[in-house]
């Protein structure tokens, strides 16, 4: 029997990303679930933040943000970035960054960064969704497979709607 719930999307689990971004010398950092792959060639994504968020404002000046996947070992970071916001606190310190060709800050310890540049914006309501064109990316070489990173390997964290994180499961096929 089917009973008729929320229409708010349901997805089982989304993985949790890091939006680090920075504004002169100011370096933020903030975790993101609503985020995903758009397209390929070029090569496209897209995170959803809302508007009076640091990483918001930003992006919004700067046009520029990176994307890190994070692995279980930081959880207890992730939980912290999410729960501040960098117009109140200083979270510059979290993590150690590297930079690419550009003035964009990536985390060290995350084993894939990709950097962006906003390829386009789309507002709605009091979201922005960022859509950002890789111009670079790294993966720490243990987990590559072929020279692209393999998920087990990264060790993914994922979240769910109701606040529980979990570890990506085993392979069934
Ligand atoms: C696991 C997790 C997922 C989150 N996903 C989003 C998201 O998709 N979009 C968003 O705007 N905020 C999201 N947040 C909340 C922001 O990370 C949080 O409000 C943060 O403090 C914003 O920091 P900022 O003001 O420095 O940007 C998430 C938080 C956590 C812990």
């Amino acid at each position: 029997m089917k009973k008729s719930i929320s229409p708010e999307p349901f997805f089982p689990a989304m993985p949790v990303v890091i939006v680090a971004t920075k504004d002169g010398d100011n370096i933020n950092f903030a975790p993101h679930g609503m985020s995903g792959q758009l397209n390929y060639d070029p090569p496209l994504l897209y995170v959803s933040v809302i508007k009076n968020h640091m990483t918001a404002k930003i992006i919004s000046k700067t046009k520029k943000f990176s994307v890190n996947i994070p692995n279980t070992e930081v959880l207890k970071k992730i939980k912290y970035c999410g729960s501040v916001s960098g117009a109140e606190v200083d979270k510059s310190k979290e993590f150690d960054v590297f930079y690419g060709k550009k003035d964009v800050p990536m985390i060290l310890k995350c084993p894939v960064n990709m950097c962006c540049e906003v390829y386009e914006t789309i507002e709605i309501k009091d979201m922005i969704v960022f859509v950002g064109q890789v111009t670079e990316a790294f993966a720490d070489e243990e987990c590559l497979l072929d020279d692209m990173p393999l998920a087990t390997k990264v060790d993914p964290l994922i979240c769910t709607i109701q606040g529980k994180y979990y570890k990506m499961g085993r392979e069934i096929e």
